[in-house]
């Protein structure tokens, strides 16, 4: 296969272009079969619900150069479903499983050669979006949608990949609420989000942790992904929330904390815990495992590891998953699909 000239072992997680993307246009009650595009740009009315009214719903997810060469996506069903329940909750169309899983074939197939190499730690981001394009003005649903898929050769999210991070507990700012949308993946919570992670870094962190918008007592999660730790007797706990992602690395996570016997659980967890954790990561598409360093809550902060090293747990949680994601070791789960040649 011809690769593209990248440096792909020192990709940031960036927008880079790539050949072509896939839409689908919804009119009249249903999907169109869909066309591949080499345009970067979509035509837009400018009364589009999407720019005004927030109807745009979107999902990531990675495609892998596996180590006997061929490419495989993880668990992408589970973004089909948290699409659709992101759309069912902003009032946008379902998208149609098969349709999705044709779009992430067509557009892995149209961009084969951003594909990163097995072996150099990049991947292929896929972006699908759902977003309102019919115009209005008043506040209701538009009558037409555009369901796009691009992909982007990535790095990884956090500077550094398993490299530890510093978080510190945002107590003023919330990124959901709950019976708001912080459990779908609309683009309305990360705009939610962007102060407190400004706010966050202008003082020297990496992120934000969220706390429960209601009563500012329980952890909720990162921006861009859940949280995780591991409590002195090793057992994997993790936020259950109504205003959390559900993240489908941390589902992942949970299954292979159970096969490691670190008897996961997902509840309520007391901010206060977190001084009583032995280690701690964020985890996501993007993130993978990115290893919590510290936190800090108020005017105390914990640390985790050593300071520069990844806690034992979290580099364990994190091979486990990466080897199975990369075909290094056989996949017990059927998480992997592979994406058949054209
Ligand atoms: N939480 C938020 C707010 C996210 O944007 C993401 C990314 O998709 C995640 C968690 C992690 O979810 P997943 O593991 O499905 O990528
Ligand atoms: C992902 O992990 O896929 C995300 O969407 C997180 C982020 C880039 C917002």
């Amino acid at each position: 296969m011809q690769r593209a000239d990248l440096d792909w072992k020192n990709l940031d997680f960036g927008f880079r272009q790539t050949d072509y993307n896939i839409r689908y246009t919804w009119k009249d009650g249903s999907w169109d079969a869909g066309v591949t595009s080499a345009d970067q740009y979509i035509p837009l009315h400018m009364a589009a619900t999407c720019l005004h009214y927030g109807q745009e719903a979107f999902e990531g997810l990675k495609a892998y150069e596996q180590k006997d060469g061929s490419v495989a996506v993880f668990r992408d069903i589970e973004n089909a479903r948290r699409l659709n329940r992101s759309c069912e909750k902003i009032y946008m169309p379902q998208v149609p499983e098969d349709l999705f899983i044709e779009a992430i074939d067509r557009v892995v197939n149209a961009n084969r050669k951003y594909i990163p190499p097995y072996g150099t730690g990049a991947t292929l981001y896929i972006r699908p979006l759902v977003i309102g394009t019919g115009a209005r003005v008043g506040v209701k649903p538009a009558d037409e949608y555009l369901f796009l898929v691009f992909v982007t050769p990535v790095g990884p999210y956090f500077k550094g990949g398993l490299t530890p991070i510093d978080l510190v507990v945002e107590e003023v700012f919330d990124r959901a609420s709950p019976g708001g949308v912080g459990d779908v993946k609309v683009g309305g919570n990360y705009a939610a989000g962007l102060r407190a992670s400004f706010k966050a870094k202008a003082a020297g962190y990496t992120e934000a942790l969220y706390l429960d918008a209601k009563e500012k007592k329980f952890l909720d999660e990162s921006g861009p992904a859940n949280f995780f730790g591991i409590t002195g007797e090793g057992q994997y706990v993790t936020p259950r929330s109504g205003s959390v992602l559900p993240s489908i690395t941390n589902m992942s996570l949970q299954e292979i904390a159970r096969e490691m016997g670190m008897n996961p659980q997902s509840r309520a967890i007391p901010v206060e815990e977190i001084f009583g954790f032995v280690d701690a990561g964020c985890c996501g598409t993007a993130a993978v495992i990115t290893p919590v360093k510290s936190i800090t809550y108020r005017d105390k902060k914990v640390s985790y590891g050593n300071g520069s090293e990844p806690g034992p747990w979290c580099t364990k949680l994190y091979h486990r998953l990466v080897r199975i994601q990369l075909g290094e070791d056989p996949d017990p789960f059927g998480w992997i699909r592979k994406i058949p040649q054209p």
